[in-house]
């Protein structure tokens, strides 16, 4: 397909529509082109920025216990609203609703289950900074008419079937996957298409970028805190090239950043909260995230495990996330392992104070 000629519609249509067998994938190029208006409706809701009247506090928490921005509220609307009545859903998860939402009874219920979080890096939205959308798609397994409650998305993320997310910068674009690769789409906006601009994205193997809020640093365990020393360390270290960094507060822009030029994003354990899962939801930030990486090539892991393969347990779990240029984070995971069988005493036994001394050969 053609960069710059083929619209979202004829890619979908190409790509599911004429599958050799269809019914695999019956409806799901229609609930896309749903999503993608969802994604026009709040890219031209944020175009209006503080004009539109909607900045601010909406004065309420989400089930995160996090204050709620006007337009997490409103652009989670917008998503349901646009989703809600085709026909292709059986319930829709989001991270500004505590409940499955289950599609009401005057609509037809579909077979599909949408999870999203409606707005990423709302922070970012009072400076009029780079925000996005994040989305997941899953296969209902259920009973067609039976009641769709929480266990029907607690699935390993490795069986979605499409995934993607909005980017709302100076340009609005569409990042995709049905699992055949990741593809880009920029928004006409005079025309109001979505156009194929990045087909088949690859995220490069090696890279010198990374993205961590180090403000946390001290709550990190071991092995980050070791990898993000070495990549400090730059030249002069035990990596022997210089690194540069980045930390844009939204996942939507750094995992941009990452499919277009490499690099790695971190939101890792830590211990800030008893429960060390890190900052990032599973169902809705870090699955479909991982999906979309993946399929350029890229890894994503917790540390330990691959994040497509956690299973879930709770609809808004956090868990936590490494992800990227797959040397990178290949290398991240091999330190977790290290200090999880005790191998890397070098770094983090305090008998051998500043690690160039007693260096082994951490280049390998
Ligand atoms: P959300 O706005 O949906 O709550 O998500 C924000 C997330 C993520 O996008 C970003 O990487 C991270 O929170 C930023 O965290 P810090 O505030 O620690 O920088
Ligand atoms: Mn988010
Ligand atoms: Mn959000």
């Amino acid at each position: 397909m053609l960069d710059g000629r083929t619209t979202l519609s004829k890619f979908l249509i190409d790509t599911l529509d004429r599958e050799p067998c269809p019914a695999q994938a019956a409806g799901l190029s229609a609930l896309l082109i749903d999503v993608a208006a969802a994604i026009k409706a709040i890219s031209a809701v944020l175009t209006r920025g503080a004009l539109g009247g909607q900045h601010g506090s909406a004065q309420s928490v989400n089930t995160h216990g996090e204050e709620q921005k006007k337009l997490d509220v409103v652009t989670n609307e917008i998503f349901v609203q646009q989703c809600e009545w085709d026909g292709l859903l059986a319930a829709m998860v989001s991270e500004e609703m505590e409940e499955v939402y289950a599609i009401p009874k005057v609509y037809p219920r579909g077979e599909y289950l949408l999870a999203f979080d409606p707005l990423d890096g709302s922070s970012n939205i009072d400076i009029n900074g780079v925000v996005g959308s994040i989305f997941s798609v899953l296969r209902n397994t259920g009973e067609p008419q039976a009641q769709v409650g929480e266990s029907a998305f607690l699935r390993p993320g490795r069986e979605q079937v499409a995934a993607g997310y909005a980017i709302y910068g100076p340009s609005t674009m569409l990042v995709l996957s049905v699992g055949t690769g990741t593809h880009g789409f920029t928004l006409e906006r005079d025309v109001g298409n979505f156009v194929l601009t990045h087909s088949n994205i690859r995220i490069p193997e090696e890279t010198e970028e990374f993205a961590i809020n180090v403000s946390n640093e001290r709550f990190w365990e071991p092995p980050v805190r070791r990898y993000v020393q070495e990549c400090k360390d730059g030249r002069t270290g035990c990596r022997q090239r210089d690194f540069n960094m980045r930390w844009i507060a939204s996942m939507v822009a750094e995992v941009h950043r990452i499919l277009m030029r490499g690099g790695v994003f971190m939101y890792p354990r830590d211990s800030k909260t008893s429960a060390m899962e890190g900052r990032l939801r599973l169902l809705y930030e870090a699955n479909p995230m991982s999906f979309l990486v993946e399929q350029a090539g890229g890894h994503a892991i917790t540390g330990r495990e691959r994040i497509l393969d956690v299973q879930p347990r709770r609809l808004h779990e956090r868990v936590p996330v490494i992800l990227g240029s797959k040397q990178e984070v290949e290398r991240i995971g091999r330190y977790h392992g290290e200090y999880d069988r005790g191998e890397d005493k070098p770094f983090t036994s305090p008998l051998f104070g500043t690690r160039s001394l007693f260096l082994p050969d951490f280049t390998a």
